[in-house]
């Protein structure tokens, strides 16, 4: 029964296959350490026989990659054939995960430290007999992780995805041999974990009004009642994650449930409303009531119950921390913890939560916030604000995650934002997630970085064919970036095994982002232009945001364009206009004077208003030029690029470009050059 389950969890990525001839043309993904070259092949006969040095029970459960693959076998205690053996030879690589796959014309050879080295090494048995066909060229492979954590994350709150879709994401990544799935199981915008201690998490916080997560978070953020007609949600039973985790375990795959804690939470306080600072939901849990610790352990308890990883997410992110500065409860805790602010305070409730899940056996991870106000003393730290919080933890000796937004963030577009379904914001494409090392060996502690992981938030993401079009062939860089050693990465080569690798899980019913089609990164960015203005000073009547300085004063005349992103070459201006004037030097024929402006709904990026463009030849007097308005709706969440511009035929020593903000309190404007010719 268990061999059948597994063939099950296996039968969807059965793939067709390509004749090659030589490993060194091979599209295994992530790509071995270690790859030799031999001469001739193996001839894989009509029935495998495989012989077996491991215990028994594990024949069945590794031989199914093999049937599943179409490649019949039969055990066997002779030599010839495919030889499985758990060994603890000095020559294998050190770790568990590490195997070696020897192919010579009249046998395989593959040992391995511990089961997953054998399973991936299989796996890899079975990816050349899918590129190459029954005659598997002849070699060595050594093969070992570079990280022991190489994990995808996955927010089923703001969207639910079904227990199949999980289990097809798990068969993915074991495929891609990352191995931990971070499960985003709750958040504000539903609770998906049933637990018998308190039941309104699931007959409440799991349903709201409003199908999608942009629906309900624009029409006043409401839950619902299971029963209620027209709610929409969900939520996994006990017995549903058993049996996801059961998959997860016959794919060498940990699964590590998070459980939002004291932020993030709307939706428990919501059907517990006492747990909130003012006791009538919202906000964050209260820290200072004694019951919020309660309702987290026996929580906890239920999800170590079910959950057999030795890790436990516990959230910790963005926390507002405001009304714990006016709760009687948190004040009184603060005194009498003799803690100075709001940052201790939280960090108070971390450490109880850490001390908490050591006491049983456990480790805590969490969000790089966990580190204000002080870092509880076993805490994994998970770095997502940028890498500063995972370098800060790993110097100080914390074992840390890193998954920076800057490179694992798959809800960020993959190509032009513009041609792209809505994302949540950034520009994040294939190349940049291959490029990521998240361990420098010049990093302080690297050696303290447990791996990588790439995150699915979901707010922009309702379906499940919209799920894996942002994780794959994502998802297949940030494989190989967890797994090959950096100095082996080569992403041309890369490139070409991913949409090999894009086209098999296309064909096995995944929905995968095509790379045929990527038109990559804003044209503009990539030449450097000439014009007029190049290099001429500009005055600033207002002035851009310390956040998004670009080359400052240099930023607007250097001929640099940016990207789709507006993190680099884009200057930022928040909450004003934007009023320059540049010096041409000299009286000047002028025939165009052009800026390109972002709106970006989502990260609240606006279009100006309006343009006002003038010009003057002793920098006193201006004449207006042209009045731009912009017919771009305010209200449109899709981004767009657009040139605010004018035309015609002038002269003239100085430029006056005034941007006009749409005032809409917290809105930036974004320009990158502005053009003269
Ligand atoms: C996060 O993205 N709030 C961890
Ligand atoms: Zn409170």
């Amino acid at each position: 029964m268990k061999n059948f389950i597994l063939l099950l969890c296996f039968a969807p990525l059965l793939l067709g296959s390509c004749k090659k001839n030589n490993l060194t043309d091979n599209l295994l993904l992530p790509q071995p350490q270690i790859i030799e070259s031999h001469k001739g092949h193996f001839q894989i006969p009509n029935e495998l026989p495989v012989q077996i040095d491991a215990p028994s029970d594990a024949f069945g459960r590794l031989t199914v990659l093999l049937t599943t693959a179409g490649i019949p076998c039969r055990q066997t205690i002779t030599t010839e054939g495919l030889s499985l053996r758990l060994t603890d030879n000095p020559s294998l690589p050190t770790s568990k995960e590490g195997y070696r796959l020897a192919i010579s014309p009249d046998k395989v050879e593959l040992s391995a430290r511990g089961e997953a080295g054998l399973f991936y090494g299989l796996q890899t048995f079975v990816a050349l007999y899918e590129q190459y066909g029954r005659q598997i060229p002849a070699g060595t492979i050594t093969d070992w992780p570079r990280f022991e954590w190489r994990g995808m994350h996955l927010d089923v709150s703001r969207n639910f995805f079904d227990k199949e879709f999980i289990k097809k994401q798990l068969r993915m990544m074991a495929s891609l041999r990352l191995n931990r799935l971070h499960w985003h199981l709750v958040d504000g915008a539903g609770w998906r974990l049933e637990i018998d201690c308190y039941p309104l998490l699931t007959q409440q916080a799991a349903w709201r009004h409003g199908k999608t997560w942009h629906e309900w978070w624009t029409s006043g953020r409401r839950y619902g009642h299971q029963n209620e007609v027209g709610v929409s949600g969900g939520f996994y039973t006990k017995e549903e994650i058993r049996e996801v985790l059961a998959c997860a375990d016959s794919l060498h795959i940990t699964v590590v449930p998070e459980i939002e804690f004291p932020s993030h939470s709307e939706e428990v306080l919501a059907a517990y409303p006492a747990l909130s600072c003012t006791e009538k939901g919202g906000g964050d849990f209260c820290i200072g009531n004694e019951q919020t610790f309660k309702f987290m352990e026996n929580v906890l308890t239920e999800v170590m119950e079910l959950f057999p990883s030795e890790y436990i997410h516990i959230g910790g992110d963005e926390a507002s921390k405001s009304a714990w500065a006016v709760c009687p409860k948190c004040r009184a805790r603060m005194d009498s913890e003799r803690l100075a602010n709001v940052d201790e305070l939280q960090s108070y409730g971390i450490r109880r939560m850490e001390r908490f899940l050591r006491a049983h056996g456990r480790k805590m991870i969490g969000w790089d916030e966990i580190l204000e106000g002080g870092l509880a003393e076993g805490a994994i730290v998970m770095s997502w604000r940028g890498e500063e919080g995972g370098r800060k933890a790993a110097a100080s000796g914390h074992p840390v995650i890193m998954t920076p937004g800057s490179h694992c963030y798959f809800d960020s577009y993959q190509d032009n934002p513009m041609r792209e379904p809505m994302a949540m914001s950034g520009y994040l494409p294939l190349s940049k997630v291959y490029e990521y090392d998240p361990a420098p060996a010049d990093m302080s502690g690297h050696e303290r970085v447990l791996g990588v992981q790439a995150n699915l938030w979901t707010e922009y993401i309702p379906t499940p064919e919209h799920a894996e079009y942002m994780l794959y062939p994502r998802h297949f860089a940030l494989a190989e970036v967890a797994w090959l050693d950096p100095a082996k990465k080569d992403f041309t080569d890369f490139r070409r095994r991913a949409v090999a690798r894009a086209d098999k899980a296309r064909a096995a019913g995944y929905h995968v982002f095509d790379l045929h089609t990527e038109s990559g990164e804003r044209p503009e960015k990539s030449k450097q232009i000439s014009h007029l203005a190049t290099g001429c000073p500009v005055t600033y009547t207002t002035l851009w945001h310390a956040k998004y300085p670009a080359e400052e004063a240099a930023t607007l005349t250097n001929g640099l364009r940016g990207g789709w992103s507006y993190g680099t070459r884009w200057q930022g201006f928040l909450d004003n206009d934007i009023e320059v004037t540049i010096d041409l030097g000299k009286n000047q024929q002028i025939r165009s004077i052009e800026a390109d402006f972002i709106q970006w709904f989502a990260a609240w990026v606006w279009l100006p208003r309006e343009v006002i463009i003038s010009i003057s030849d002793d920098g006193k007097e201006f004449h207006e030029l042209a009045v731009i308005k912009n017919d771009y709706p305010e209200e449109e969440e899709r981004p767009e690029y657009r040139t605010f511009g004018w035309q015609g035929k002038t002269t003239g020593r100085y430029i006056r470009y005034r941007a006009i903000s749409n005032g809409r309190a917290g809105g930036w404007l974004f320009t990158d050059e502005i053009v003269v010719r």
